[in-house]
Protein backbone atom coordinates (compact mmCIF):
# COMPACT_ATOMS: atom_id res chain seq x y z
CA UNK A 1 0.00 0.00 0.00
CA UNK A 2 1.30 3.34 -0.74
CA UNK A 3 2.15 5.95 1.76
CA UNK A 4 -0.52 8.75 0.74
CA UNK A 5 -3.14 5.41 0.71
CA UNK A 6 -2.28 4.47 4.30
CA UNK A 7 -1.94 7.90 5.43
CA UNK A 8 -5.63 8.12 3.95
CA UNK A 9 -7.08 5.42 5.80
CA UNK A 10 -5.42 5.76 9.15
CA UNK A 11 -7.19 9.13 8.91
CA UNK A 12 -10.57 7.91 8.87
CA UNK A 13 -9.39 4.98 11.43
CA UNK A 14 -8.25 8.07 14.05
CA UNK A 15 -11.36 9.88 13.46
CA UNK A 16 -14.05 6.70 14.04
CA UNK A 17 -11.64 6.32 17.38
CA UNK A 18 -12.19 9.98 18.39
CA UNK A 19 -15.63 10.02 17.70
CA UNK A 20 -15.68 7.06 19.80
CA UNK A 21 -14.71 9.30 22.82
CA UNK A 22 -17.64 11.57 22.67
CA UNK A 23 -17.27 14.19 25.59
CA UNK A 24 -14.06 12.66 26.79
CA UNK A 25 -12.83 10.20 29.13
CA UNK A 26 -13.66 12.16 32.19
CA UNK A 27 -17.21 12.65 31.30
CA UNK A 28 -17.10 9.04 30.42
CA UNK A 29 -15.87 8.34 34.04
CA UNK A 30 -18.72 10.80 35.69
CA UNK A 31 -21.39 8.55 33.77
CA UNK A 32 -20.39 5.33 35.17
CA UNK A 33 -19.95 7.05 38.58
CA UNK A 34 -23.51 8.11 37.82
CA UNK A 35 -24.75 4.46 37.52
CA UNK A 36 -25.06 4.99 33.87
CA UNK A 37 -23.53 2.90 30.68
CA UNK A 38 -22.52 5.42 27.68
CA UNK A 39 -24.24 6.10 24.73
CA UNK A 40 -22.17 3.56 22.33
CA UNK A 41 -22.50 0.61 25.65
CA UNK A 42 -26.15 0.57 25.74
CA UNK A 43 -26.13 -0.04 21.68
CA UNK A 44 -23.48 -2.51 22.22
CA UNK A 45 -25.82 -4.20 24.68
CA UNK A 46 -28.85 -3.82 22.84
CA UNK A 47 -28.41 -5.18 19.69
CA UNK A 48 -26.59 -8.61 18.13
CA UNK A 49 -23.54 -8.78 17.99
CA UNK A 50 -21.31 -6.89 15.34
CA UNK A 51 -24.49 -5.88 13.63
CA UNK A 52 -24.53 -2.59 14.36
CA UNK A 53 -24.12 0.15 11.58
CA UNK A 54 -23.29 3.63 12.49
CA UNK A 55 -24.28 6.55 10.76
CA UNK A 56 -23.14 10.37 10.45
CA UNK A 57 -20.27 9.80 13.31
CA UNK A 58 -19.09 13.06 11.93
CA UNK A 59 -21.76 14.94 12.33
CA UNK A 60 -20.74 18.11 14.29
CA UNK A 61 -23.37 21.47 15.43
CA UNK A 62 -22.41 24.22 13.38
CA UNK A 63 -23.61 26.84 16.03
CA UNK A 64 -20.92 30.05 16.63
CA UNK A 65 -22.58 31.66 19.34
CA UNK A 66 -21.73 31.96 22.88
CA UNK A 67 -17.99 30.33 21.91
CA UNK A 68 -19.67 27.16 20.73
CA UNK A 69 -17.43 27.17 17.66
CA UNK A 70 -14.60 26.22 20.65
CA UNK A 71 -16.67 23.03 21.53
CA UNK A 72 -17.17 20.33 19.14
CA UNK A 73 -17.57 16.88 19.77
CA UNK A 74 -17.53 14.56 16.62
CA UNK A 75 -21.45 12.76 16.58
CA UNK A 76 -22.60 16.13 18.21
CA UNK A 77 -23.59 14.21 21.15
CA UNK A 78 -26.36 11.55 19.79
CA UNK A 79 -24.86 8.25 18.32
CA UNK A 80 -27.30 6.56 15.40
CA UNK A 81 -27.62 3.46 13.22
CA UNK A 82 -28.79 0.32 12.74
CA UNK A 83 -28.42 -2.89 13.51
CA UNK A 84 -30.45 -5.94 14.15
CA UNK A 85 -31.92 -7.52 17.75
CA UNK A 86 -32.78 -11.19 17.51
CA UNK A 87 -32.19 -11.73 13.89
CA UNK A 88 -34.54 -8.15 13.13
CA UNK A 89 -33.34 -4.68 11.74
CA UNK A 90 -33.96 -1.88 14.10
CA UNK A 91 -33.17 1.34 13.75
CA UNK A 92 -31.71 3.26 16.86
CA UNK A 93 -30.42 6.40 18.21
CA UNK A 94 -28.51 7.50 21.76
CA UNK A 95 -28.14 10.45 23.16
CA UNK A 96 -24.51 10.78 24.38
CA UNK A 97 -24.53 12.84 27.91
CA UNK A 98 -21.28 13.18 27.92
CA UNK A 99 -21.03 16.05 25.67
CA UNK A 100 -22.74 19.03 26.61
CA UNK A 101 -25.30 16.87 28.44
CA UNK A 102 -26.28 15.22 25.33
CA UNK A 103 -28.24 18.34 25.08
CA UNK A 104 -30.37 18.61 21.27
CA UNK A 105 -28.60 20.75 18.67
CA UNK A 106 -30.20 21.38 14.90
CA UNK A 107 -27.63 18.95 13.59
CA UNK A 108 -27.90 16.39 16.91
CA UNK A 109 -31.80 16.51 15.90
CA UNK A 110 -30.89 15.95 12.10
CA UNK A 111 -29.13 12.71 13.03
CA UNK A 112 -32.19 11.57 14.67
CA UNK A 113 -35.11 12.91 11.72
CA UNK A 114 -33.12 10.54 9.36
CA UNK A 115 -32.82 7.70 11.52
CA UNK A 116 -36.79 8.00 12.12
CA UNK A 117 -36.90 8.52 8.04
CA UNK A 118 -34.80 5.52 7.16
CA UNK A 119 -36.55 3.15 9.69
CA UNK A 120 -40.35 4.15 8.36
CA UNK A 121 -39.15 3.43 5.09
CA UNK A 122 -37.92 -0.19 6.18
CA UNK A 123 -40.89 -0.58 8.28
CA UNK A 124 -38.48 -1.75 11.01
CA UNK A 125 -38.69 -0.42 14.73
CA UNK A 126 -36.79 2.66 15.68
CA UNK A 127 -35.39 2.72 19.32
CA UNK A 128 -34.36 6.19 21.10
CA UNK A 129 -32.38 5.41 24.27
CA UNK A 130 -32.52 8.90 25.55
CA UNK A 131 -30.15 10.36 28.06
CA UNK A 132 -30.42 14.89 27.48
CA UNK A 133 -30.55 18.14 28.68
CA UNK A 134 -33.68 19.00 26.24
CA UNK A 135 -32.73 21.79 23.91
CA UNK A 136 -29.16 22.89 23.56
CA UNK A 137 -29.54 26.05 25.19
CA UNK A 138 -26.97 27.83 22.71
CA UNK A 139 -28.73 27.30 19.55
CA UNK A 140 -32.22 28.81 20.51
CA UNK A 141 -34.87 28.22 17.95
CA UNK A 142 -32.45 26.11 15.77
CA UNK A 143 -32.90 23.39 18.44
CA UNK A 144 -36.92 24.01 19.26
CA UNK A 145 -37.18 23.56 15.24
CA UNK A 146 -35.37 19.84 15.32
CA UNK A 147 -37.49 18.88 18.05
CA UNK A 148 -40.56 19.83 16.31
CA UNK A 149 -39.01 18.14 13.23
CA UNK A 150 -38.59 14.74 15.07
CA UNK A 151 -42.26 15.29 16.94
CA UNK A 152 -43.58 15.19 13.39
CA UNK A 153 -42.15 11.99 12.26
CA UNK A 154 -43.31 10.39 15.56
CA UNK A 155 -46.94 10.93 14.37
CA UNK A 156 -46.25 10.22 10.76
CA UNK A 157 -44.76 7.03 12.28
CA UNK A 158 -47.47 6.29 14.35
CA UNK A 159 -49.30 2.65 13.87
CA UNK A 160 -46.91 2.25 11.01
CA UNK A 161 -43.85 0.92 12.70
CA UNK A 162 -43.42 0.37 17.10
CA UNK A 163 -41.68 3.39 18.63
CA UNK A 164 -39.67 2.83 21.50
CA UNK A 165 -38.49 5.08 23.98
CA UNK A 166 -36.11 4.24 26.91
CA UNK A 167 -35.62 7.56 29.40
CA UNK A 168 -31.88 6.54 30.58
CA UNK A 169 -30.94 9.77 32.01
CA UNK A 170 -32.52 13.56 32.37
CA UNK A 171 -35.53 14.50 29.64
CA UNK A 172 -37.47 17.94 30.41
CA UNK A 173 -39.18 20.48 29.06
CA UNK A 174 -40.91 20.10 25.98
CA UNK A 175 -38.41 16.84 24.56
CA UNK A 176 -41.13 14.97 27.09
CA UNK A 177 -43.27 14.89 23.69
CA UNK A 178 -41.35 12.98 21.58
CA UNK A 179 -41.05 9.71 23.89
CA UNK A 180 -45.01 10.69 24.64
CA UNK A 181 -45.75 10.16 20.82
CA UNK A 182 -44.25 6.51 20.92
CA UNK A 183 -45.75 3.17 21.70
CA UNK A 184 -43.52 2.42 24.49
CA UNK A 185 -41.44 4.36 27.24
CA UNK A 186 -39.47 2.61 29.29
CA UNK A 187 -37.76 4.38 32.20
CA UNK A 188 -34.81 3.33 34.67
CA UNK A 189 -34.74 3.95 38.53
CA UNK A 190 -32.91 6.72 39.89
CA UNK A 191 -30.96 7.82 36.92
CA UNK A 192 -33.76 8.96 34.63
CA UNK A 193 -36.92 11.56 34.89
CA UNK A 194 -39.01 12.87 33.18
CA UNK A 195 -41.15 16.66 33.55
CA UNK A 196 -42.34 19.39 32.19
CA UNK A 197 -41.07 21.91 34.73
CA UNK A 198 -37.96 20.81 36.83
CA UNK A 199 -38.43 21.25 40.69
CA UNK A 200 -36.51 24.88 40.34
CA UNK A 201 -39.54 26.02 38.51
CA UNK A 202 -41.72 24.21 40.17
CA UNK A 203 -40.98 25.86 43.70
CA UNK A 204 -40.53 29.28 42.03
CA UNK A 205 -43.33 29.20 40.48
CA UNK A 206 -45.55 27.80 42.93
CA UNK A 207 -43.75 27.22 45.92
CA UNK A 208 -43.44 23.54 45.93
CA UNK A 209 -40.69 21.49 47.38
CA UNK A 210 -40.23 18.42 44.99
CA UNK A 211 -37.15 16.17 44.19
CA UNK A 212 -36.43 15.14 41.06
CA UNK A 213 -37.57 11.23 41.46
CA UNK A 214 -40.87 12.28 43.02
CA UNK A 215 -42.01 14.76 40.44
CA UNK A 216 -40.36 12.85 37.58
CA UNK A 217 -38.95 9.53 38.42
CA UNK A 218 -39.97 6.39 36.46
CA UNK A 219 -42.36 5.07 39.88
CA UNK A 220 -43.85 8.27 39.71
CA UNK A 221 -44.85 7.90 35.80
CA UNK A 222 -45.62 3.85 36.02
CA UNK A 223 -47.40 4.45 39.09
CA UNK A 224 -49.28 7.26 39.44
CA UNK A 225 -48.58 9.10 35.97
CA UNK A 226 -49.06 6.42 33.43
CA UNK A 227 -47.01 8.28 31.29
CA UNK A 228 -44.41 5.13 31.12
CA UNK A 229 -44.95 1.76 30.65
CA UNK A 230 -41.94 0.22 32.13
CA UNK A 231 -39.62 0.87 35.24
CA UNK A 232 -35.99 -0.68 34.89
CA UNK A 233 -34.12 -1.45 37.85
CA UNK A 234 -30.58 -0.41 35.73
CA UNK A 235 -29.46 0.08 32.13
CA UNK A 236 -28.98 -3.76 32.07
CA UNK A 237 -32.37 -4.51 32.95
CA UNK A 238 -33.76 -1.73 30.52
CA UNK A 239 -31.93 -2.52 27.22
CA UNK A 240 -33.27 -6.65 28.62
CA UNK A 241 -37.03 -6.01 28.67
CA UNK A 242 -36.67 -4.10 25.68
CA UNK A 243 -35.35 -7.02 24.11
CA UNK A 244 -38.31 -8.82 26.11
CA UNK A 245 -41.26 -6.12 24.21
CA UNK A 246 -39.52 -6.36 20.65
CA UNK A 247 -40.15 -10.09 20.48
CA UNK A 248 -43.89 -9.85 20.98
CA UNK A 249 -44.37 -7.10 18.01
CA UNK A 250 -43.82 -7.02 14.41
CA UNK A 251 -41.32 -5.12 12.77
CA UNK A 252 -44.33 -2.54 11.00
CA UNK A 253 -48.36 -2.93 10.44
CA UNK A 254 -48.22 -4.70 7.78
CA UNK A 255 -46.20 -7.67 9.38
CA UNK A 256 -47.32 -10.39 11.91
CA UNK A 257 -44.98 -11.02 15.23
CA UNK A 258 -42.85 -13.74 14.83
CA UNK A 259 -43.90 -16.99 16.12
CA UNK A 260 -41.75 -18.56 19.00
CA UNK A 261 -41.91 -22.70 19.19
CA UNK A 262 -44.21 -23.41 22.30
CA UNK A 263 -43.42 -26.60 24.01
CA UNK A 264 -46.82 -26.14 26.23
CA UNK A 265 -49.25 -28.37 24.77
CA UNK A 266 -52.20 -25.90 23.00
CA UNK A 267 -54.77 -28.18 24.19
CA UNK A 268 -53.64 -28.48 27.75
CA UNK A 269 -56.56 -28.82 29.98
CA UNK A 270 -55.41 -27.05 32.93
CA UNK A 271 -57.79 -28.60 36.43
CA UNK A 272 -56.12 -26.01 38.44
CA UNK A 273 -57.98 -23.33 36.38
CA UNK A 274 -61.28 -24.61 37.99
CA UNK A 275 -60.56 -23.31 41.07
CA UNK A 276 -59.56 -19.95 40.54
CA UNK A 277 -62.86 -18.07 39.89
CA UNK A 278 -64.74 -18.37 43.06
CA UNK A 279 -68.51 -18.96 42.37
CA UNK A 280 -69.31 -15.79 44.61
CA UNK A 281 -69.23 -12.67 43.05
CA UNK A 282 -68.13 -10.88 46.10
CA UNK A 283 -64.86 -13.25 46.37
CA UNK A 284 -61.92 -11.04 45.03
CA UNK A 285 -59.50 -13.42 43.18
CA UNK A 286 -56.33 -12.62 41.73
CA UNK A 287 -56.76 -12.46 37.61
CA UNK A 288 -52.48 -12.99 36.75
CA UNK A 289 -53.39 -16.81 38.29
CA UNK A 290 -55.82 -16.98 35.20
CA UNK A 291 -53.56 -15.80 32.36
CA UNK A 292 -50.56 -17.41 33.93
CA UNK A 293 -53.01 -20.89 33.57
CA UNK A 294 -54.29 -20.37 30.14
CA UNK A 295 -50.98 -18.75 27.92
CA UNK A 296 -48.11 -20.43 27.08
CA UNK A 297 -46.02 -20.96 30.35
CA UNK A 298 -43.86 -18.19 31.53
CA UNK A 299 -45.15 -15.93 28.12
CA UNK A 300 -46.93 -13.27 30.20
CA UNK A 301 -45.32 -9.51 30.19
CA UNK A 302 -47.38 -7.34 31.53
CA UNK A 303 -47.58 -3.96 30.38
CA UNK A 304 -47.81 -1.03 32.98
CA UNK A 305 -48.15 -3.66 35.83
CA UNK A 306 -47.96 -0.83 38.83
CA UNK A 307 -51.01 2.13 36.96
CA UNK A 308 -54.73 1.18 37.34
CA UNK A 309 -53.96 -2.22 39.13
CA UNK A 310 -57.91 -2.86 38.51
CA UNK A 311 -56.77 -3.64 35.07
CA UNK A 312 -53.87 -5.48 33.43
CA UNK A 313 -53.06 -5.46 30.30
CA UNK A 314 -49.87 -7.16 28.66
CA UNK A 315 -48.86 -9.30 25.47
CA UNK A 316 -48.43 -13.37 26.12
CA UNK A 317 -48.38 -16.18 23.73
CA UNK A 318 -51.18 -18.76 22.28
CA UNK A 319 -49.14 -21.82 20.85
CA UNK A 320 -46.19 -19.61 20.39
CA UNK A 321 -48.47 -16.56 18.40
CA UNK A 322 -48.36 -12.93 20.16
CA UNK A 323 -51.97 -12.19 21.81
CA UNK A 324 -52.41 -8.65 23.71
CA UNK A 325 -54.23 -9.82 27.00
CA UNK A 326 -56.65 -7.33 28.68
CA UNK A 327 -58.21 -8.45 31.68
CA UNK A 328 -60.23 -6.75 34.86
CA UNK A 329 -58.84 -7.12 38.33
CA UNK A 330 -61.22 -7.88 40.83
CA UNK A 331 -58.72 -7.54 43.30
CA UNK A 332 -58.63 -4.16 42.87
CA UNK A 333 -61.87 -1.76 43.06
CA UNK A 334 -63.68 -4.95 42.21
CA UNK A 335 -62.39 -4.98 39.11
CA UNK A 336 -64.56 -1.98 38.12
CA UNK A 337 -63.86 0.39 35.25
CA UNK A 338 -62.33 3.87 36.23
CA UNK A 339 -60.18 6.76 34.36
CA UNK A 340 -57.49 5.36 34.31
CA UNK A 341 -57.94 1.90 33.86
CA UNK A 342 -60.16 2.72 30.62
CA UNK A 343 -57.18 5.02 29.59
CA UNK A 344 -54.80 1.93 29.96
CA UNK A 345 -57.47 -0.47 28.25
CA UNK A 346 -57.81 1.77 25.15
CA UNK A 347 -54.07 2.79 24.28
CA UNK A 348 -53.26 -1.15 24.62
CA UNK A 349 -56.38 -2.12 22.52
CA UNK A 350 -55.17 0.21 19.76
CA UNK A 351 -51.67 -0.16 20.13
CA UNK A 352 -52.44 -4.34 19.16
CA UNK A 353 -54.88 -3.14 16.32
CA UNK A 354 -52.22 -1.17 15.04
CA UNK A 355 -49.59 -4.19 14.91
CA UNK A 356 -51.88 -7.00 14.10
CA UNK A 357 -51.85 -8.83 17.35
CA UNK A 358 -55.01 -10.63 18.15
CA UNK A 359 -56.71 -9.44 21.56
CA UNK A 360 -57.88 -12.09 24.30
CA UNK A 361 -59.98 -10.10 27.04
CA UNK A 362 -60.82 -11.57 30.68
CA UNK A 363 -64.07 -10.21 31.88
CA UNK A 364 -65.02 -9.42 35.38
CA UNK A 365 -66.85 -5.81 35.82
CA UNK A 366 -69.49 -4.67 37.51
CA UNK A 367 -69.19 -1.63 35.82
CA UNK A 368 -67.93 1.79 36.09
CA UNK A 369 -67.02 3.27 39.07
CA UNK A 370 -68.76 5.29 40.81
CA UNK A 371 -68.37 8.67 42.66
CA UNK A 372 -67.68 12.89 41.83
CA UNK A 373 -64.02 11.80 41.76
CA UNK A 374 -64.67 10.11 38.70
CA UNK A 375 -67.61 11.91 37.14
CA UNK A 376 -65.86 15.60 37.35
CA UNK A 377 -62.60 13.98 36.31
CA UNK A 378 -64.56 12.76 32.99
CA UNK A 379 -65.00 8.93 33.18
CA UNK A 380 -68.04 9.50 30.65
CA UNK A 381 -65.39 10.50 28.25
CA UNK A 382 -62.22 8.40 29.37
CA UNK A 383 -64.76 5.54 29.65
CA UNK A 384 -65.96 5.89 25.50
CA UNK A 385 -62.16 5.68 25.37
CA UNK A 386 -62.39 1.59 25.79
CA UNK A 387 -65.24 1.46 23.47
CA UNK A 388 -63.97 3.42 20.47
CA UNK A 389 -60.79 0.76 20.67
CA UNK A 390 -62.32 -2.08 21.04
CA UNK A 391 -64.99 -1.11 18.26
CA UNK A 392 -62.34 -0.04 15.80
CA UNK A 393 -59.92 -2.51 16.04
CA UNK A 394 -60.27 -5.23 13.49
CA UNK A 395 -58.18 -8.01 14.29
CA UNK A 396 -59.36 -11.24 16.18
CA UNK A 397 -60.81 -10.67 19.32
CA UNK A 398 -61.75 -13.79 21.77
CA UNK A 399 -63.37 -12.78 24.68
CA UNK A 400 -64.02 -14.85 28.28
CA UNK A 401 -66.56 -13.71 30.39
CA UNK A 402 -65.31 -15.34 33.50
CA UNK A 403 -67.96 -14.06 35.82
CA UNK A 404 -69.46 -10.28 36.49
CA UNK A 405 -70.39 -8.46 33.12
CA UNK A 406 -72.68 -5.93 34.29
CA UNK A 407 -74.09 -2.73 32.55
CA UNK A 408 -71.39 -0.41 31.01
CA UNK A 409 -68.24 -2.61 31.55
CA UNK A 410 -70.35 -5.49 29.59
CA UNK A 411 -70.34 -4.12 26.50
CA UNK A 412 -67.33 -2.12 26.88
CA UNK A 413 -65.19 -5.23 27.85
CA UNK A 414 -64.66 -6.57 23.74
CA UNK A 415 -69.14 -7.84 23.68
CA UNK A 416 -70.55 -8.96 21.05
CA UNK A 417 -71.82 -5.95 20.26
CA UNK A 418 -68.85 -4.41 19.93
CA UNK A 419 -67.35 -6.86 17.30
CA UNK A 420 -65.76 -9.41 19.28
CA UNK A 421 -65.35 -12.23 17.25
CA UNK A 422 -65.88 -15.21 19.66
CA UNK A 423 -67.19 -14.76 23.38
CA UNK A 424 -66.34 -17.79 25.59
CA UNK A 425 -68.72 -17.49 29.40
CA UNK A 426 -67.84 -19.75 32.02
CA UNK A 427 -70.99 -21.34 34.24
CA UNK A 428 -69.94 -18.74 36.72
CA UNK A 429 -70.77 -16.07 34.45
CA UNK A 430 -73.34 -13.06 35.32
CA UNK A 431 -74.28 -11.16 32.21
CA UNK A 432 -76.57 -8.58 33.40
CA UNK A 433 -77.85 -4.55 33.48
CA UNK A 434 -76.59 -4.69 37.20
CA UNK A 435 -75.56 -6.67 40.61
CA UNK A 436 -78.97 -8.65 41.55
CA UNK A 437 -79.00 -6.71 44.81
CA UNK A 438 -78.90 -2.89 42.91
CA UNK A 439 -81.22 -4.44 40.60
CA UNK A 440 -83.86 -5.67 43.05
CA UNK A 441 -83.82 -2.15 45.12
CA UNK A 442 -84.59 -0.05 42.18
CA UNK A 443 -87.04 -1.80 40.55
CA UNK A 444 -88.88 -3.19 43.77
CA UNK A 445 -89.14 -0.36 45.50
CA UNK A 446 -92.46 0.41 45.94
CA UNK A 447 -93.01 -3.08 47.36
CA UNK A 448 -89.99 -2.81 49.56
CA UNK A 449 -91.45 0.34 51.22
CA UNK A 450 -94.63 -2.01 51.92
CA UNK A 451 -92.40 -4.08 54.39
CA UNK A 452 -93.50 -3.59 58.07
CA UNK A 453 -89.85 -4.52 60.17
CA UNK A 454 -86.21 -4.81 58.84
CA UNK A 455 -86.48 -8.43 58.83
CA UNK A 456 -89.62 -8.39 56.56
CA UNK A 457 -87.77 -6.13 53.86
CA UNK A 458 -84.55 -8.55 54.43
CA UNK A 459 -86.73 -11.74 53.88
CA UNK A 460 -88.06 -10.10 50.77
CA UNK A 461 -85.30 -8.62 48.95
CA UNK A 462 -83.30 -11.93 49.70
CA UNK A 463 -86.20 -13.67 47.60
CA UNK A 464 -86.53 -11.28 45.44
CA UNK A 465 -82.61 -11.48 44.28
CA UNK A 466 -82.87 -15.02 44.32
CA UNK A 467 -85.26 -14.80 41.88
CA UNK A 468 -83.18 -12.45 40.00
CA UNK A 469 -80.19 -14.00 40.23
CA UNK A 470 -82.09 -17.34 38.62
CA UNK A 471 -83.38 -15.14 35.75
CA UNK A 472 -80.40 -13.25 34.82
CA UNK A 473 -77.38 -14.19 37.01
CA UNK A 474 -75.71 -16.39 34.40
CA UNK A 475 -74.59 -17.05 31.26
CA UNK A 476 -77.88 -18.54 29.75
CA UNK A 477 -80.21 -15.92 28.30
CA UNK A 478 -76.55 -14.77 26.56
CA UNK A 479 -76.43 -17.81 25.25
CA UNK A 480 -79.62 -18.25 24.38
CA UNK A 481 -79.33 -15.29 22.29
CA UNK A 482 -76.17 -16.46 20.32
CA UNK A 483 -74.05 -13.01 22.36
CA UNK A 484 -72.34 -15.80 24.10
CA UNK A 485 -71.31 -18.55 21.84
CA UNK A 486 -70.53 -21.43 23.87
CA UNK A 487 -70.36 -21.76 27.71
CA UNK A 488 -67.01 -23.66 28.59
CA UNK A 489 -65.17 -24.80 31.62
CA UNK A 490 -62.56 -22.71 33.10
CA UNK A 491 -60.05 -25.60 32.70
CA UNK A 492 -61.15 -25.85 28.89
CA UNK A 493 -60.16 -22.08 28.17
CA UNK A 494 -56.56 -22.55 26.57
CA UNK A 495 -57.67 -25.23 23.93
CA UNK A 496 -60.88 -23.19 22.71
CA UNK A 497 -58.53 -20.08 22.70
CA UNK A 498 -56.24 -21.49 20.85
CA UNK A 499 -58.57 -23.41 18.02
CA UNK A 500 -60.34 -19.91 18.12
CA UNK A 501 -57.35 -17.77 17.38
CA UNK A 502 -56.44 -20.65 14.55
CA UNK A 503 -59.04 -20.32 12.88
CA UNK A 504 -59.41 -16.54 13.15
CA UNK A 505 -56.16 -15.57 12.18
CA UNK A 506 -56.41 -15.01 8.83
CA UNK A 507 -59.18 -12.43 9.94
CA UNK A 508 -59.75 -9.59 7.03
CA UNK A 509 -61.91 -6.41 8.00
CA UNK A 510 -62.15 -2.53 7.48
CA UNK A 511 -62.34 -0.24 10.65
CA UNK A 512 -64.80 1.23 9.12
CA UNK A 513 -67.09 0.54 6.33
CA UNK A 514 -67.76 3.99 5.16
CA UNK A 515 -65.01 6.16 3.92
CA UNK A 516 -63.77 9.08 6.03
CA UNK A 517 -60.61 11.07 7.07
CA UNK A 518 -60.37 9.48 10.18
CA UNK A 519 -62.56 9.20 13.51
CA UNK A 520 -63.08 11.57 16.23
CA UNK A 521 -61.72 9.76 19.49
CA UNK A 522 -62.72 10.49 22.53
CA UNK A 523 -60.23 12.22 24.54
C1 LIG B 1 -26.69 23.14 26.64
C2 LIG B 1 -26.41 21.76 28.45
C3 LIG B 1 -27.80 21.57 28.55
C4 LIG B 1 -28.63 22.24 27.60
C5 LIG B 1 -26.88 20.42 30.09
N1 LIG B 1 -25.90 21.03 29.44
N2 LIG B 1 -28.06 20.74 29.57
N3 LIG B 1 -25.87 22.54 27.51
N4 LIG B 1 -28.03 22.98 26.66
N5 LIG B 1 -29.96 22.10 27.59
C6 LIG B 1 -24.46 20.93 29.71
C7 LIG B 1 -24.04 21.58 31.00
O1 LIG B 1 -23.83 22.96 30.80
C8 LIG B 1 -22.76 20.84 31.29
O2 LIG B 1 -21.78 21.36 30.47
C9 LIG B 1 -23.04 19.44 30.79
O3 LIG B 1 -24.14 19.58 29.88
C10 LIG B 1 -23.44 18.50 31.88
O4 LIG B 1 -24.47 19.09 32.65
P1 LIG B 1 -24.42 19.16 34.23
O5 LIG B 1 -25.36 20.25 34.61
O6 LIG B 1 -23.03 19.24 34.72
O7 LIG B 1 -25.01 17.73 34.61
P2 LIG B 1 -25.95 17.33 35.81
O8 LIG B 1 -25.47 17.93 37.07
O9 LIG B 1 -26.08 15.86 35.72
O10 LIG B 1 -27.38 18.00 35.49
C11 LIG B 1 -28.09 17.62 34.33
C12 LIG B 1 -29.29 18.56 34.07
C13 LIG B 1 -28.77 20.03 34.02
C14 LIG B 1 -30.28 18.43 35.24
C15 LIG B 1 -29.94 18.11 32.81
O11 LIG B 1 -27.67 20.10 33.12
C16 LIG B 1 -29.82 20.96 33.54
O12 LIG B 1 -30.68 21.40 34.33
N6 LIG B 1 -29.77 21.32 32.27
C17 LIG B 1 -30.71 22.23 31.68
C18 LIG B 1 -31.99 21.57 31.44
C19 LIG B 1 -32.94 22.45 30.72
O13 LIG B 1 -33.52 23.40 31.28
N7 LIG B 1 -33.08 22.19 29.39
C20 LIG B 1 -33.93 22.95 28.55
C21 LIG B 1 -35.30 22.33 28.73
S1 LIG B 1 -36.47 23.12 27.77
P3 LIG B 1 -20.23 21.44 30.89
O14 LIG B 1 -19.59 22.21 29.81
O15 LIG B 1 -20.22 22.13 32.21
O16 LIG B 1 -19.79 20.02 30.97
C22 LIG B 1 -36.45 22.23 26.42
C23 LIG B 1 -37.38 22.78 25.42
C24 LIG B 1 -37.64 21.76 24.36
O17 LIG B 1 -35.79 21.28 26.28
C25 LIG B 1 -38.86 22.17 23.65
C26 LIG B 1 -39.25 21.18 22.66
C27 LIG B 1 -40.60 21.50 22.11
Amino acid sequence: MSEQLSEKFKEVLDLREKAKLGGGTEAIEKQHKGGKLTARERIEKLVDKGSFVEVDQFVVHRCYDFDMEKKKALGDAVVTGYATVDGRPVFIYSQDFTFVGGSLSEMHAKKITKIQDMALKAGAPVIGLNDSGGARIQEGINSLAGYGEIFYRNVQASGVIPQIIAIMGPCAGGAVYSPALADFIFMVRKTSYMFITGPKVVKAAIGEDVSFEVLGGADSHTKLSGVAHFACENDEDCIKQIKTLLSYLPSNNMDDAPIIECADPPDRADEELNEVVPADPKKPYDVHDVINHVFDKGSFYEVQPNFAMNAVVGFARLNGRSVGVVANQPMIYAGCLDIDSSDKIARFVRTCDAFNIPLVTFVDVPGYLPGTKQEHGGVIRHGAKVIYAYSEATVPKLTVIMRKSYGGGYIAMCSRHLGADVVFAYPTAEIAVMGPQEAIEIIHRNELMKAKTPEEAKEIISRLVADYKNKFANPYVASQLGYVDAVILPKETRSALTKALEALITKRELSSRIPKKHGNLPA
